[in-house]
C-alpha cells in the first residue's frame, strides 16, 4: 500500500516509486504539511519549528501558547480568516456575510484505487495502479466539510490531489475561492516556471526568480487561455534538464484558473492552484458539494526531463481515453489554409483525390459547410449542411471521399452563435450576456450558455443529426473566443462542466470518432480537455520555426500524442516565413502528423517530398508518439532547436534537428544527445556510420555546416546487436 498513517503521531504518508508526500493532524486538529520530495521513510514532524512571531497570532485553542501560528506553519489546505495571512486556498463567505472557515480534522479514509470527479475529467487508474487517500476536514461552526482526496500512482510517481467542498449545516454560503493543492515549502530557494503566450504564439516558456510577495497568473477568459497554460514548475534555481529538484503542478480543467506563487516574511514558500476566484462566487445550499477540479503533481530529483516523462506517461497512460489513446492517429489534410471558406463539393473532393495520391488517410472539412456560412460573420448555431455551397449532400461527399479510399473528417465549433442565424433569431436569451447590457463581441460571435441544459441539449441535437449522414471518422471541436459578460458567480465553472457533460455524451455516442480538440489553435489545451480529446491542434501559427519554439513549451508538461501538428504552405500565412518543406516536414513530426495546404499547388518534386514524409512519420509513429521525449536545446535561447524520441528499450531513437539561425563561417554546433545506453553502439541508418551511446550524449554529434536557412535534419539510429 502506498499510503501509510502513523496512529502515533498522526501522519500519513503517500510514497511512489522515488517520491514521499507528508502531512500530519497536529495537536490542535490543524492539517499540517510536513514534505514532499524525495522517497523518505522518516517521521517528518520534526522539521517543525515554534516560535513567537511578532504580528502572527494563535488560534484561540492553542491558548497562551504564542508560539503557535498558522501564520508560519506549512499547511495542506490553509483557508481565510484563521490568523494565516498568506494566500489561501478556500474562502467561505458565510450566511451572516462573515468570510472565514476553519478546517480541523474530523475523520480520514483509505481506498483502493483512484478516485474519480463527478462530471469532471480526473487521472483515471486501474484497482491496482493506484490508492485514494480521503481526509475529511470540517469546520465545527458553519458545518462545512472538506474532503481532501489524494489519489496515489505510485508506479507513475504521480500524486494527484482534488478537494468536495460539503455544506452539511443549516444555511446557504457562498464559494468565495477555491484553489485544489497547495504546496508549503520550509526551505528552498526557488524559480517559477510558466508557460505564458497568445494567439498563434502559446506556450513560451518563462523563468523568474521566487522573491518576497506573490507571483501570480492565471486566466479570466472562461477557458484555460492561450495567455497562460494552466500549469506551472517550481524549481530549484540550479535545476536544469538533467539536474535539480522540480515540482509540477498541472490543472486538469479547461476553465479559469490561478496560480500563486508567495514568499513569506519567513522566506517559505507557497504554491497554489486552482479555480480563479475572479467571477467566481459559487453559491452553496444545504447539502450540496463542490468539486474543486483536480491537480496532477509530481515531484523530480533529476531536473526537468525527468518530470516531463512522468506526465506524458500520466496523461497517455492515465488522462487520455478511447480507441485512438494508443493506435495510429490517420495523418490528415485540412481544408482550412488550402481553401479557408472558398471551397465547395469538389475541392473537398479534389484534396480526397491528392490526399490517396500523397499517402495521406484522410481529409478534414474544417470552417464554412454550414448554414450559409462563407466568411466568419454568421450561421454559428446553424450546423445544417449547406448543400447548395457543396453542390451536394454531406453523405454524397463522404462517400465519394471514401470511395477514394480516404477517411472524412468535418470542424465544429458547438458553444458558439453568430447574431445571424436561425439560432440566435429564435433564441436571442440563450447566450452568455449581463441583464439588459450588450454582450462584448469576438470574431463577431456570441457564446453560448453551456451551463443550461436546454441550449447544450439543442446543439447536441443538430450535431448529431449531422454526424449520423455519413462514415464521418474524425470531428475538430473548435472555441474561438474567449468568455466575457459574466453574469453570476457559477458560470465560469458551470459553463466549463457543460462543455464535458457534452463531450463526455459526445464520446459515448461516438466511440470510434476521433475528436481532435482546437481553441484558435493552442486556446484549450489542458489536460482537461485531453480526457474528452487525445489530441488538440497546437496552435494556428504553422510556421514551422515557431512552431519549434511552441512545441517546445508544450512539451513540459504535454506528451507528443497530444500535439496536432501539420505542415502547411509556404510563405507562411501567419508569419510570411519561407522554410523548406523538408524543415516543415520534421518540425510537424513532433506531433500527430498532417498537412493543411492545398497539394494541386505543388510540383512533381514536392508531391514525392510528401509521399516520403507520410511513410517516414508511419515508420516512426510508435517511436515519436510513445517513445521517451527529450528536449536538446532550448530553442528560446539557442541557435538551433532540437529534440529526439528514444524507444522503450532504448534500441531505436529518432533525432530532429531544426536550426533557427545561420552565421557565416559557422562555429560547428555538436548536439548531445539523450536516453541512449551508454555502452551500446548505434548505426546512422542513413549514413551507416556508427556511434558509441555514451559518445553522442557526452560529447555530441556535430551537424554539418548549413547551405542555406532554417535547414533540418533527421537522424534516425538503431542500435547494433553486438551479440
Ligand atoms: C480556428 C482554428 C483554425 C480554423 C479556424 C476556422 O482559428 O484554430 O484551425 O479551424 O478556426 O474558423
Amino acid at each position: 500500500m502506498s499510503i501509510i498513517y502513523d496512529s502515533n503521531k498522526k501522519i500519513f504518508s503517500l510514497h511512489t516509486k522515488n517520491t514521499t508526500y507528508q502531512m500530519m493532524v497536529d495537536q490542535h486538529e490543524y492539517l499540517l504539511h510536513l514534505y514532499y520530495g524525495s522517497s523518505n521513510s522518516g517521521l517528518m514532524d520534526y522539521l517543525l519549528v515554534y516560535a513567537d512571531r511578532g504580528f502572527s497570532g494563535s488560534p484561540y485553542v492553542a491558548g497562551n501558547d504564542r508560539t503557535y501560528s498558522l501564520d508560519i506553519l506549512p499547511q495542506e489546505y490553509p483557508t481565510l480568516g484563521t490568523g494565516d495571512y498568506r494566500n489561501y486556498a478556500l474562502n467561505i463567505e458565510n450566511s451572516d456575510g462573515s468570510q472565514c472557515c476553519d478546517l480541523k480534522f474530523s475523520h480520514y479514509e483509505i481506498k483502493k484505487g483512484k478516485y474519480s470527479l463527478k462530471g469532471l475529467p480526473a487521472v483515471w487508474a486501474g484497482e491496482k495502479e493506484a490508492d485514494t487517500l480521503e481526509i475529511v476536514l470540517k469546520d465545527r461552526v458553519s458545518k462545512i466539510e472538506v474532503s481532501l482526496l489524494y489519489g496515489v500512482l505510485a508506479d507513475e510517481d504521480i500524486i494527484t490531489r482534488s478537494a468536495i467542498i460539503r455544506n452539511t449545516g443549516d444555511n446557504k454560503v457562498t464559494i468565495k475561492k477555491a484553489s485544489c493543492a497547495c504546496l508549503d515549502f520550509l526551505t528552498g530557494d526557488f524559480d517559477v516556471m510558466k508557460f505564458y503566450g497568445r494567439h498563434a504564439m502559446e506556450r513560451n516558456v518563462e523563468r523568474s526568480r521566487v522573491g518576497h510577495g506573490t507571483i501570480s497568473f492565471g486566466s479570466r477568459r472562461g477557458a484555460s487561455s492561450h495567455q497562460y497554460n494552466p500549469a506551472v514548475i517550481l524549481a530549484d534555481k540550479n535545476a536544469t534538464e538533467d539536474f535539480g529538484s522540480c515540482y509540477g503542478m498541472l490543472f486538469v480543467y479547461s476553465g479559469n484558473f490561478l496560480c500563486e506563487v508567495e514568499k513569506d516574511q519567513m522566506n517559505q514558500t507557497r504554491l497554489l492552484l486552482g479555480l480563479n476566484d475572479d467571477w467566481f462566487s459559487y453559491p452553496l445550499d444545504v447539502k450540496e458539494e463542490f468539486i474543486v477540479p483536480e491537480v496532477i503533481m509530481t515531484y523530480s530529483a533529476n531536473g526537468f526531463a525527468e518530470l516531463s516523462h512522468r506526465y506524458h506517461s500520466c496523461i497517455r497512460n492515465h488522462v487520455c481515453r478511447g480507441k485512438y489513446v494508443n493506435t495510429e492517429r490517420p495523418v490528415l489534410i485540412n481544408s482550412w489554409e488550402a481553401a479557408y471558406f472558398d471551397f465547395n463539393g469538389e475541392t473537398i473532393v479534389d484534396l480526397a483525390k491528392e490526399a490517396a495520391d500523397l499517402g495521406i488517410d484522410m481529409v478534414v472539412m474544417d470552417d464554412g459547410w454550414f448554414g450559409k456560412r462563407d466568411d466568419d460573420n454568421s450561421s454559428l448555431g446553424d450546423w445544417c449542411v449547406n448543400e447548395k455551397k457543396l453542390g451536394c449532400t454531406l453523405s454524397e461527399l463522404i462517400r465519394r471521399v471514401n470511395d477514394l479510399g480516404v477517411k472524412f473528417g468535418i470542424w465544429i465549433e458547438p458553444e458558439m452563435v453568430n447574431e445571424d442565424s436561425d439560432l440566435y433569431r429564435n433564441h436571442p436569451d440563450w447566450i452568455i450576456k449581463i441583464g439588459h447590457r450588450d454582450p462584448v463581441r469576438a470574431r463577431n460571435q456570441l457564446l453560448l450558455d453551456f451551463s443550461r441544459k436546454e441550449v447544450r441539449d439543442h446543439i447536441f441535437g443538430q450535431i448529431c443529426e449531422m454526424l449520423d449522414q455519413g462514415n464521418i471518422e474524425y470531428i475538430k471541436w473548435d472555441m474561438n473566443r474567449s468568455m466575457a459578460d459574466v453574469y453570476a458567480g457559477n458560470v465560469t465553472y458551470d459553463y466549463v462542466l457543460g462543455v464535458y457533460d457534452f463531450l463526455e455524451k459526445l464520446i459515448s455516442k461516438y466511440p470510434n470518432v476521433l475528436i481532435e480538440g482546437c481553441s484558435g489553435g493552442g486556446g484549450r489545451f489542458d489536460a482537461g480537455m485531453m480526457y474528452y480529446t487525445p489530441q488538440i491542434w497546437c496552435s494556428d501559427n504553422t510556421d514551422a520555426i515557431s512552431r519549434t519554439r511552441i512545441q517546445y513549451g508544450s512539451s513540459f508538461f504535454y506528451p507528443i500524442s497530444v500535439v496536432g501538428s501539420h505542415v502547411s504552405a509556404v510563405p507562411n500565412h501567419q508569419t510570411g516565413r519561407i522554410t523548406s518543406l523538408n524543415t516543415r516536414g520534421v518540425t510537424a513530426m513532433a506531433g500527430t502528423f498532417g498537412y493543411e495546404m492545398n497539394p494541386a499547388l505543388l510540383s512533381e518534386a514536392e508531391k514525392a517530398v510528401i509521399r516520403e514524409q507520410v511513410k517516414t512519420y508511419k515508420k516512426y509513429e510508435r517511436l515519436i508518439c510513445q517513445g521517451d521525449y527529450y528536449r536538446l536545446s532550448n530553442p528560446f535561447a539557442e541557435e538551433y532547436s532540437a529534440w529526439m524520441f528514444v524507444s522503450e528499450d532504448k534500441k531505436q531513437a529518432l533525432v530532429n534537428v531544426v536550426r533557427l539561425d545561420v552565421q557565416g563561417n559557422m562555429v560547428t554546433t555538436y548536439v548531445k544527445l539523450k536516453g541512449l545506453k551508454k555502452e551500446a553502439m548505434y548505426i546512422d541508418d542513413a549514413t551507416g556510420k556508427v556511434y558509441n551511446g555514451a559518445a553522442l550524449m557526452e560529447a555530441g554529434m556535430p551537424l554539418s555546416f548549413p547551405k542555406t536557412e532554417y535547414e533540418a535534419y533527421q537522424i534516425a539510429l538503431t542500435e547494433i546487436d553486438m551479440a
